[in-house]
This record gives structure tokens, sequence and C-alpha cells, in this order.
């Protein structure tokens, strides 16, 4: 499997990164990560050049790692700065170093070429920045399913009825129909309003209303990996728009997904909401409401991951609410494509 690798991909929340040396698996490269001592957080391939042993294994001696066998030392930015028995450090002791940035208490690692790192291209939502906005970090989902499964699930508003019952879905949103587009910029945008419904448990769990509401999902998905669940209810009487959301009880629910290798992916995900900014408690309230729906999706990734591998000669049945995952899947597809090309040219160039 081709992962697109000129992108950054979200290595840990903030919290997650320490002086300990932490390694991760990410688009099947083994990476190891540690804060220097001004508190930055390096990431460097998790191997030694020597004999191989994971630079995991070893200690962060000041800034610096030292491998675990033989004392072999890396800088932050993968350098050797030692070799144990002699004043030469040789052209080849090198690891690599990969691009970090950080905000909102988000660790990024960018896993291309480095020279495209651009950190305006990191994702981000005004509502973080937003007083009238409270975010809260759930805890890491690990799937044992590949990322482009959780990609579909996540710009597949119609599986809440039927997976989410208690939570997120319900009977009345079953035949509701469902837009799909790909914006200028290459977001895909699925969407659903349901009106004049009763509330779904996680509204009727955190508002107060007394009556019938009015839905909309919209599933914003920033190819490869970012997943912006932007949803709310809002009273009947209020006539709620899309524009006028704010009004409304409005939670995103945000998804960064970072591929680990072919077969699993790590899922991690935050809320951002406008109601009862003030409430401690209430964003662990809502990471159990979520989890309760995140367990039902990963018994279905994961089940549907081990059908994927057992072989059949029948293609997939495509249906209406593909419409999402099929945009989706066909911009990664061009993506990859892009990046194999611009890979071969800059191949013929250096020969
Ligand atoms: S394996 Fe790292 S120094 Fe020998
Ligand atoms: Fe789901």
């Amino acid at each position: 499997m081709e992962f697109i690798q000129n992108s950054w991909y979200v290595a840990g929340w903030s919290k997650e990164f320490s002086r300990e040396l932490t390694k991760m698996t990410i688009l099947g490269e083994n990476i190891v990560f540690y804060r220097t001592e001004a508190g930055a957080v390096a990431a460097l391939e998790d191997r030694c050049p020597h004999k191989l042993l994971p630079l995991s294994e070893g200690r962060l001696i000041g800034d610096d790692v030292q491998c675990g066998y033989h004392g072999v030392t890396f800088g932050c930015d993968g350098n050797c700065v030692r070799v144990p028995g002699q004043s030469v450090v040789p052209k080849s002791a090198y690891v690599r170093s990969f691009p970090i940035f950080e905000r909102h208490n988000i660790v990024w690692v960018w896993m291309g070429d480095e020279d495209k790192a651009d950190e305006a291209l990191v994702f981000d939502l005004p509502e973080l920045s937003s007083p009238d906005y409270a975010p809260h970090q759930g805890n890491p989902l690990h799937y044992e399913s590949n990322y482009l499964n959780v990609a579909d699930n996540l710009c597949d508003p119609a599986h809440v009825s039927f997976v989410h019952p208690t939570t997120l879905g319900n009977p009345e949103m079953e035949d509701l129909p469902i837009e799909s587009e790909i914006n200028d910029d290459g977001v895909v945008i699925t969407s659903r309003w349901t009106r004049d419904a009763p509330p779904v448990g996680i509204f009727q769990a955190l508002a107060n209303f007394k009556g019938n509401v009015d839905r909309w999902q919209y599933y914003i998905m920033t190819v490869p990996n970012v997943a912006v669940i932007d949803f709310g209810s809002a009273d009947v009487s209020e006539n709620i728009t899309y524009e006028r959301r704010a009004e409304g009880v409005h939670i995103y629910a945000i998804h960064f997904l970072t591929p680990v290798d072919e077969y699993r992916t790590i899922d991690r995900w935050m809320h951002v909401r406008n109601f009862a900014l003030d409430d401690k408690a209430i964003g662990g309230n809502m990471n159990d409401l979520f989890n309760v729906a995140f367990a039902e999706d990963k018994v279905i990734l994961e089940a549907i991951q081990v059908e994927e591998r057992r072989p059949s000669t029948r293609r997939p049945l495509r249906i209406a609410i593909d419409k999402g995952s099929n945009l989706y899947r066909r911009r990664i597809d061009e993506l990859i494509k892009l990046e194999r090309s611009t890979e071969d040219k800059n191949l013929t160039a250096t020969n």
C-alpha cells in the first residue's frame, strides 16, 4: 500500500511527548520522539545505521540520543556527534530527522520530502483559537484497519442510524438524502440535514431540548488525514441554517488519522463545543458518549479489514451514500500519482 508522504500527520497530543524516548510507527516507518531540554519535540529515524539497534533502546544525553549498543550518538538534527573509539565521524553516520510542528497541544510530523515541509499547510480550525468554543482531547483509538476504511467511515453520515443508534443516530434519519461534493481546495464535504425530528442520544444527554430539533451533519474531510465532523442541533422554532449554526448546540468532532502501516491506523480525536464552556466535567462526559460510538465503529472497521484480506472475485457493490468516500479515495489516488510522478522527475533530474 502506498501512502501520501508529503503531508503533515499527527504524531500525538503534546502531553504524549517528554524527555523519555518514545517510539512510534507512522506510514510503516519507525520513529523515535523526545523533547529537547528547551522543550521542542525531535523526531529521528528509529534505527542506528551501525548494527540497526532502534535508537529508542538507547538513552537521551542532553539533546542527543546515544545508541544502546556501541554508543554512537546523534543530535536532534540526525547528525552523528560521537563515535566511541575513533575521532573521525564517517559521512554515513547519520539518521533521518523529521520536521515537527506543534500547535493547539497537537504535535505534527512531516513524513515527506523535507524541502516541502511548509508549516502553512498544517490543518487549523479557527474555533480552536476562539473564546466561544472549548476544545477537549480524547484518547487515541487504535484500529486494526487501514486508514482508507477509517476515512470512509468519516465521510459517511449514513452509518450512524445503524451503528450508533443510542448516541449519534436514530431511525428518522435512515432514508434522508446525503449531499457530497469536493471543493476547490480538494476538501470532500458530505452533509445531511434532519429537520423536525427528536434529538439523537448525544443531544438528549447534553442539551435540554423540549421537543423536536433540526439537526445538521457536515463531514468535512481534508485529504488525506483530517476529518472534521461539524454537527449540532437547534430547536425547530429557530429554523437554523448552516451559516447560523453557532446559535445552536454546536460540536466539532475532529479526527486526525495516522496510518501506522497497511493494516493499522491511529485515530486521535478531539471535540470542540460552543456550550457549557466553564463546565470542567462535561469534556470527560462527552468523551464517554463518543467512546460508546467509537467502540461500535471499531468492531465494524476491524471486521471489514479481516474480510478485505480474504480473496474475493466480486467487485464491491456501490450505492448512492458512497459518493463522499468515492470522492475521497479518488483524490487520494490522484495525490499518490502526483507524488510518484514528481519523484520520477526528481530521479531523472539527478541521474
Ligand atoms: S548498533 Fe548503534 S552503535 Fe552499534
Ligand atoms: Fe461512526
